[in-house]
């Protein structure tokens, strides 16, 4: 079965790829589509939860590919900044003025929590992923977590986004010093879409 995956983020692409691995779904990715950025796109990520976002994005380009269509939106909940950046994360820079993308991204956090003591740096990823069957069809949406806290600088050099600094409970490293397979195990992104595919998969049976 083939499935267009809506993201044209590279760490969430590589990351999903790795997922199905050896499962029976064909992934297929906007950029193979010839699917080019239109103006439109920047829309899809202005609603207010995960999940308003993740279904704008699978609701998007299961219209424009026709394909059965998987999107995840996902960020990163810090509790001494009342949840942010939430769904503002990959923007979060931008947002305040203080420059763009991962390095920016990144910097703001230290800042943010500057003088926070560890006890109360607790912090988790979100993700949740929206899948459609056709365009107009409901969505099924699966929904995890992963729990750790953030460092004072940052540590390793896999990964993406916030990975350097968020200290995974459960690995006790960061994500960014993880192998690929241990983060997977743990994630978010991880948990999420491996009970999206037993729903699909029981689907198919
Ligand atoms: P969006 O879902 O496209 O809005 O982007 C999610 C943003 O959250 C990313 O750009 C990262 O900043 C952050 N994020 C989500 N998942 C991860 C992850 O697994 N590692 C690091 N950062 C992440």
């Amino acid at each position: 079965m083939k499935l267009l995956v809506a993201t044209r983020n590279d760490g969430k692409a590589r990351e999903i790829r790795d997922l199905f691995a050896g499962l029976p779904f064909e992934l297929v990715f906007p950029v193979d589509q010839f699917l080019e950025r239109l103006p439109d796109e920047a829309d899809l990520e202005r609603g207010t939860s995960f999940a308003e976002n993740a279904v704008a994005k699978a609701r998007y380009f299961a219209k424009r590919s026709g394909k059965p269509t998987l999107a995840e939106d996902s960020g990163l909940e810090v509790d001494a900044l009342d949840g942010a950046p939430g769904v503002f994360s990959a923007r979060w820079a931008q947002m305040h003025g203080v420059g763009e993308g991962d390095a920016a991204n990144n910097a703001l956090l230290l800042e943010r929590l500057a003088g926070v003591p560890d006890e109360r740096r607790g912090a988790r990823y979100r993700c949740v992923v929206a899948y459609l069957e056709t365009p107009l069809a409901k969505p099924q949406l699966v929904e995890a977590t992963c729990e750790g806290r953030v460092l004072t600088a940052p540590r390793g050099s896999g990964g993406f986004g916030y990975d350097p600094l968020f200290f995974s409970t459960d690995l006790e490293m960061t994500f960014a010093e993880a192998a690929l397979p241990a983060k997977q195990r743990v994630s978010h992104r991880g948990r999420a879409i491996r009970a999206l595919m037993e729903v699909l998969l029981r689907r198919s049976r």
